[in-house]
């Protein structure tokens, strides 16, 4: 079978990994993919929001199944319009992929159907949400209603940060036509949760949970990011509250969707905040998480393309999904100043071994001559710790002769581990961040201590 992928970060990366597993899969196309995924896939300079010329790839090229990962382009329509000509296809139609497109859609939809969430208000007028903000409760949370690349959500604890937060999305853009309706709710307290799910429209099939560390800095500090780290499973998902969420939010969403004519097919990302009154709600994504795939999909037994085929073709409930009882922690490489300013073009140093856990999110390939480098001081360190000879035998079977890897986004690289307890992984992960190397490589200290103080506290 020749599948293609659209998208181009740590979770397609991935996600393609394990759909090589397949012993039916030729050959994987990447669009756009990245420097790393290069590895695994060809990798075809089209962006992951080109729908003309996704649609004309596929065509040309015969491919049997495609996989959309991307929020954008699954909003965009994507599916529908590679489906129009006849490509099966993982992920939902755009009249379903609005449940992550529009927060004014979701919450309405969880309003209509009593589905758990955050109080809140809609307000398309600046005004109206200025008068409101004078008397709502605080901390509160103002979205945007569009999709503004994870970072359209402001927590706001006082009124004059709500004001400010409001004034900046809808009269001042800041998330662009984004802000032209804005969702004002209330704020909720709890540990978080994050469950990826399979559906048919019919059936659901939760993978096991996880917890993302979304601010950038140690102790949940500093600013959102996508995603600094992630731990799978999630100690507060108790069976307990796993039985409530399927019976209170996971199967009630299907329904909903399906009663409006929206069914939706292919990964819901169900984003809960377990609270004294039970879970609720936080959000919906369309598609898989970055980077809870990288924790989830390791943990996958089952055949991940078998699964994504019996979702497209309707047949959940005819098939297993099974996942191990083991433990994932994934720590994110970034490039130090993420999410603001940082700079590009370092090389990447590692060996094959470690090669084996790491996810690609953001790197290039570029002519070896063109890559910059740290100090020599930090380069010599890095030698005592990976060794030279292990880096050329890397270089030469994974980046190529006369090529070099180098930082190419934010997020660089997700190093994943595997283990019987969250501790072994967590300790597993970071063992592994001694192993690569790059010049102004940024992670965070404390992947995976909150779940773990969670199993210590049971
Ligand atoms: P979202 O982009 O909707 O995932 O929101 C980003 C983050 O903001 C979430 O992961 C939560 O940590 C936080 N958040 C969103 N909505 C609420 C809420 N109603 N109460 C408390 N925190 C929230
Ligand atoms: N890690 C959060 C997300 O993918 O939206």
């Amino acid at each position: 079978m020749k599948i293609m992928v659209v998208g181009g970060g740590g979770r397609e990366h991935a996600i393609i990994k394990k759909i090589k597993e397949n012993k039916k899969v030729e050959k994987i196309y990447a669009l756009p993919g990245n420097g790393g995924i290069a590895a695994d896939a060809e990798c075809v300079n089209i962006g992951a929001t080109e729908l003309d010329a996704i649609a004309e790839f596929a065509k040309t090229n015969a491919i049997d199944y495609a996989i959309v990962a991307p929020d954008d382009p699954l909003v965009a329509g994507c599916v529908d319009r590679l489906e129009a000509i006849g490509i099966p296809c993982f992920g939902p139609r755009a009249n379903a992929a609005i449940i992550e497109g529009s927060k004014v859609f979701s919450k309405n939809l969880m309003k209509k159907y009593g589905i758990p969430t955050a109080k809140y208000e809609v307000f398309t007028d600046m005004d109206s949400a200025l008068k409101y903000l004078e008397t709502a409760p605080v901390p509160t949370v103002i979205k945007a209603d569009g999709l503004a690349l994870g970072k359209g959500v402001i927590i706001a604890l006082t009124r004059e940060e709500a004001k400010l937060a409001v004034i900046s999305m809808m009269r001042d853009k800041q998330f662009g036509a984004s802000g032209d309706r804005v969702v004002i709710e209330e704020f909720l307290e709890g540990p978080e949760v994050s469950v990826l799910s399979f559906t048919d429209g019919k059936t659901v099939v939760p993978m096991v949970s996880s917890m993302d560390h979304k601010r950038a800095g140690d102790g949940d500090t500093g600013l959102n990011t996508g995603g600094m780290g992630t731990v799978a499973p999630n100690p507060y998902y108790t069976d307990e509250v796993a039985e409530r969420c399927m019976k209170e939010i996971f199967l009630p969403t299907i329904d909903a969707m399906n009663k409006e004519g929206r069914t939706f097919k292919g990964c819901l990302y169900f984003g809960l905040m377990i609270t004294k009154d039970g879970p609720k709600v936080i959000e919906y994504n369309c598609r898989f998480g970055d980077p809870e795939t990288q924790v989830v999909l390791p943990l996958l037994e089952s055949d991940l393309l078998e699964v994504m085929m019996a979702t497209t073709e309707g047949r959940l409930s005819d098939i297993s999904v099974k996942f191990s009882d083991k433990h994932a922690c994934c720590v994110i490489m970034a490039s130090d100043g993420y999410p603001v300013k940082y700079e590009r073009g370092y090389e990447i140093v590692t060996d094959e071994e470690t090669w084996k856990h790491i996810y690609v999110a953001g790197a290039k390939l570029v002519p070896a001559g063109e890559a910059k480098h740290g100090t020599q001081g930090e380069v010599a360190n890095a030698k005592r710790r990976i060794d030279p000879a292990d880096v050329e035998t890397w270089k030469k079977n994974v980046v190529g002769d006369g090529m070099a890897l180098v930082n190419g986004g934010g997020r660089v690289l997700g190093l994943t581990a595997v283990a019987d307890s969250l501790k072994e992984a967590v300790d597993a992960a970071y063992s592994l961040t001694g192993k690569v190397y790059f010049a102004n490589e940024y992670f965070r200290l404390d992947i995976g201590q909150r779940a773990l103080g969670a199993y210590a506290r049971k």
